[in-house]
């Protein structure tokens, strides 16, 4: 079968490189793709958001799978238009995509559905959101409605921060994003994300992850799209993971369904886990970055197959998908600067070699100038390992990013320190 993954980050090449291990998979098509992926794919010029191009080429190309990586499309309802021409598509359709572009649908879903998650209110302009701000006082969180590229949340410790994060949202600086508010009690807790497959009524894990947000050591600085990740994270022990399917994830996707806009796709849930109990911080449509690649690496089954059934409604006639036991970290290196403006251009070199102690680099952000590869965005580098523990994984993971040679490039050196400090102390 001919596959269309549409993206070009670190999250797509964990993606093509599974799929193009796969035996159904013959030719794999990747657009716009990256010189990572193009060792999987062949790349093509196709622009998501031209719907009639992506139906054409998959006409042309007798396309019987398409794999949508990032949110824009999902929102944008590419998927509705391929599933209306017949081609089989992985990813929600662009109703059911609310679920990671409107936190207010989110919200109000969970509140009609008792789907456990922090107190909130929706709020239109600055009068509502002040009387909501003096209701829940300081700490509270303060979030823009829409897609705001990871930068529309505020934690908020105090009135003040509180105030002039809604004073942006309502500046116009989000866009169309930043037309509504959510104003939500604080959650305290440790937050892990979990993975979901669903073809709309069928509901299966796909593991567990936490991620590092913060760019600095010791979760410092600002925030950014991420770090790096490790999976599984045993925080979410098996108790906590069938508490967040059942009162979370599956009442979700019986609820969409229900309203008519059923979710298929992978479901990506990040969860707090509170002291009373597992909560719903927020969900996305899509796979993580870069959470993808750690669970790339530890799935044991062909990635078409799941994703093909996820499309066809047929996710209920498989086995569950297996992972791997084993932990896999992966440490992204990003350009100076990032997350502000990232240096363009840095040399890269020694993938060859950090792959042959046996770690897989996935390319975030490269290009090829003049046949050299080069640092082409913020994130450029996921440098992936597997362990039996998070501490072996990280020490993989580590002892290959010592072999690149990217003088423009910077890592955090702590990816994964939560549990490492956990298995050091014998928890
Ligand atoms: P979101 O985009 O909704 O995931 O929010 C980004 C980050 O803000 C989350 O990963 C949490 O660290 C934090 N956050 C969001 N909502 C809450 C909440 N209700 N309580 C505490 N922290 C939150
Ligand atoms: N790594 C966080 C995300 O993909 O949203």
């Amino acid at each position: 079968m001919n596959i269309l993954l549409l993206g070009s980050g670190g999250r797509e090449h964990a993606l093509a490189w599974k799929l193009a291990q796969s035996r159904q998979c013959t030719k794999l098509f990747a657009a716009p793709g990256n010189p990572g992926i193009a060792s999987h794919a062949e790349l093509v010029a196709l622009d998501a958001e031209n719907h009639a191009a992506v139906l054409d080429f998959c006409a042309a190309q007798q396309i019987g799978l398409v794999v949508v990586g990032p949110e824009a499309p999902l929102v944008d309802g590419l998927t509705d238009a391929l599933r209306a021409a017949a081609i089989p598509v992985f990813g929600p359709s662009k109703a059911a995509a609310q679920l990671e572009g409107s936190k207010a649908f989110t919200k109000e879903l969970c509140a009609r559905h008792n789907i456990p998650t922090a107190g909130f209110k929706r709020v239109t302009n600055i009068t509502e959101a002040a009387l909501a701000l003096t209701q829940f006082g300081a700490p509270v969180v303060v979030k823009a409605d829409g897609l705001a590229a990871g930068k529309g949340v505020t934690v908020a410790m105090t009135m003040a921060e509180a105030e002039a994060a809604v004073a942006e949202i309502f500046s116009g600086k989000f866009g169309a994003a930043g037309a509504e508010a959510v104003i939500e009690e604080f959650l305290e807790g440790e937050e892990a994300s979990f993975f979901a497959l669903t073809d709309g009524h069928t509901v299966v894990p796909l593991g567990s992850a936490q991620d590092h947000k913060r760019v600095g050591d010791g979760d410092t600085g600002p925030n950014t799209g991420g770090m790096g990740a490790y999976s599984p994270a045993p925080v979410l022990t098996p108790m906590l993971t069938g508490e967040a399917l059942e009162r979370i994830v599956v009442p979700t996707v019986r609820a969409m369904a229900e309203e008519g806009m059923p979710y298929s796709g992978v479901l990506y849930a990040g969860l707090m886990l509170t002291k009373s109990g597992v909560q719903l911080i927020e969900y996305n449509a899509r796979f993580g970055d870069p959470e993808c690649q750690v669970l790339m690496l530890r799935l044991e089954d062909d990635l078409v197959d799941l994703l093909l059934a996820c499309a066809e409604g047929r996710l209920g006639a498989l086995p569950p998908p297996r992972l791997s036991p084993d932990t896999a970290l992966t440490v992204v290196m990003a350009a100076e600067g990032y997350p502000g403006t990232p240096k363009k251009g840095g040399s890269i070199a020694g993938i060859d070699a950090a792959e042959a102690i046996g770690a897989k680099v996935f390319h975030a952000g490269t290009a090829l100038a003049d046949g050299a590869l080069v640092a082409n965005g913020g994130r450029v580098l996921n440098v992936t390992a597997r362990g039996a523990t998070v501490t072996e994984a990280q020490r993989k993971a580590y002892a290959a990013v010592d072999l690149i040679a990217a003088p423009d490039l910077f890592c955090r050196r702590d990816i994964g320190w939560r549990e490492v400090a956990r298995e050091a102390a014998g928890d």
